[in-house]
């Protein structure tokens, strides 16, 4: 008997589709095939992630192995390695069913960092200060999704440190104050679990991946299944993504976006962008996002090649997609694209104005795929979305996310670009 497959690199043909990589996994592996800028990475399928349920947990049999080629061949690729001290590869270990469900399940950002590594990206990059950023984000991250620590623990540190510093904002913390603050999320760390913040890339890796599979389970991710009809028995696929860097400073940010007007269907600018920062500071509401039309003020390069990227991506998926990107140093990546959640109105006027783009045929817009994708519910432009569907109130417990069925969510944002 043949061995089974379970993971994939994102340029790597699988006739799986959805069900096996999941939304996010088809769109990095799609985006990666159009030549759309994508950091390079893998998906483990859907298939792992129910062989380790069915199994009790148990890692099925040649995944670690395969994991690990897949890992060889990123660095190869990147010419940096998982774990390395001095210029270390970063990557992402994002969870991604076959359905969308926002901000549900869990992500860790700039995992393989350690007391050491950090101290070699500081020097690499010259810049102390990312270096920092990105490795009290790792703590806090994986001490909340791996080891269940309640977020409010870390974010109370936080607060406590801008206090003392007379700092408004998380970006007017200097390179020392982070590193103070990495000590002191270490320190919750080792009081919560018991442990020291584990110091090995590859340990990071295998429990980060076993976490976003449990994550499935998680009673927020049950409820929210159960309140729109996914079934039980689907699983998460698990992507590991080279890190691309949006807090290097103030050529880097990060952003998300409609194609057009999810409300209306009319084109137009709707996103929002947060210049120095992560992707999980846009939808937490940390500081408040600057609308897309600045970003062209301050990285006009990146800008227009955001916008060629979203017109071939509504070119290739002939839809309206729903977008996550990351410029680190003035460069685009892509980091996610799905199709926009619109209502039947919406729909009708987006087809429209797409044949008059000549973007979709008339055929195309009285076929029936256009009408299925119709949602009932409207959903406001982007930023609404991280209001509705994403804002976590990290203190609510579970994983130190919203655990409850109303998920902490505030009604959507009705403003329009
Ligand atoms: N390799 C990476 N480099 C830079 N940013 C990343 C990377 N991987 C993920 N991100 C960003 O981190 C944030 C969280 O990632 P992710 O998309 O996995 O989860 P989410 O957006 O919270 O939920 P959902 O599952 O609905 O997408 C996003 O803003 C994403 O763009
Ligand atoms: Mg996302």
């Amino acid at each position: 008997m043949g061995q089974e497959k379970y993971v994939y690199d994102f340029d790597e043909s699988s006739d799986g589709g959805k069900e096996l990589l999941g939304g996010k996994g088809v769109g990095l592996a799609e985006m990666t095939g159009l030549g759309v800028p994508v950091p390079a990475g893998f998906t483990v399928t859907t298939d792992a992630c129910r062989a380790y349920m069915a199994n009790g947990k148990a890692l099925p049999g040649g995944l670690e192995r395969e994991v690990e080629e897949h890992l060889a061949a990123l660095e190869e690729r990147t010419g940096k390695r998982f774990g390395d001290d001095e210029d270390p590869l970063l990557v992402s270990v994002r969870s991604g069913a076959a359905v969308s469900m926002p901000g549900m399940m869990d992500t860790i950002l700039n995992l393989g960092l350690n007391d050491e590594a950090v101290e070699g990206l500081a020097r690499q990059t010259e810049n102390p200060r990312f270096a920092r950023d990105s490795y009290r984000r790792l703590v806090q991250m994986y001490g909340e999704v791996v080891d269940g620590i309640d977020a409010h623990r870390f974010e109370q540190a936080l607060s406590d440190l801008k206090r003392e510093r007379n700092a408004s904002q998380d970006v007017d913390l200097t390179a020392e104050d982070l590193a103070e603050l990495v000590e002191t999320f270490k320190r919750i760390y080792r009081d919560e679990t018991g442990t020291d913040f584990p110091q090995d890339a590859r340990e990071q890796l295998a429990r980060a991946v076993r976490a976003v599979f449990d994550s499935w389970e998680t009673p927020r991710a049950q409820v929210y299944r159960r309140a729109h009809g996914i079934p039980d028995d689907l699983g998460t696929a698990v992507n590991v993504v080279q890190m691309v860097f949006g807090n290097k400073g103030d050529d880097s940010g990060t952003g998300v976006a409609f194609t057009r007007d999810p409300a209306t269907g009319e084109s137009g600018l709707y996103g929002e962008f947060l210049p120095n920062a992560q992707g999980e500071d846009v939808v937490a509401g940390i500081r408040t996002p600057q609308p897309l039309e600045r970003m062209e003020k301050v990285m006009p390069d990146a800008f227009e090649q955001l916008i060629d990227t979203m017109r071939r991506l509504e070119e290739h998926y002939r839809d309206v997609q729903d977008i996550e990107f990351t410029v680190e140093d003035q460069r685009l990546y892509l980091l996610q694209t799905r199709s926009a959640k619109r209502t039947a109105a919406a729909a009708v006027k987006a087809a429209v104005a797409m044949v008059d783009e000549s973007l979709i045929s008339k055929e195309e817009r009285r076929s029936s795929r256009w009408r299925r994708r119709v949602s009932t519910r409207p959903r406001a432009r982007r930023p609404g979305r991280s209001c509705s569907t994403r804002t976590r109130p990290r203190s609510a417990g579970g994983r130190g996310r919203a655990s409850s069925s109303s998920g902490g969510r505030r009604p959507p944002t009705t403003s329009t670009a």
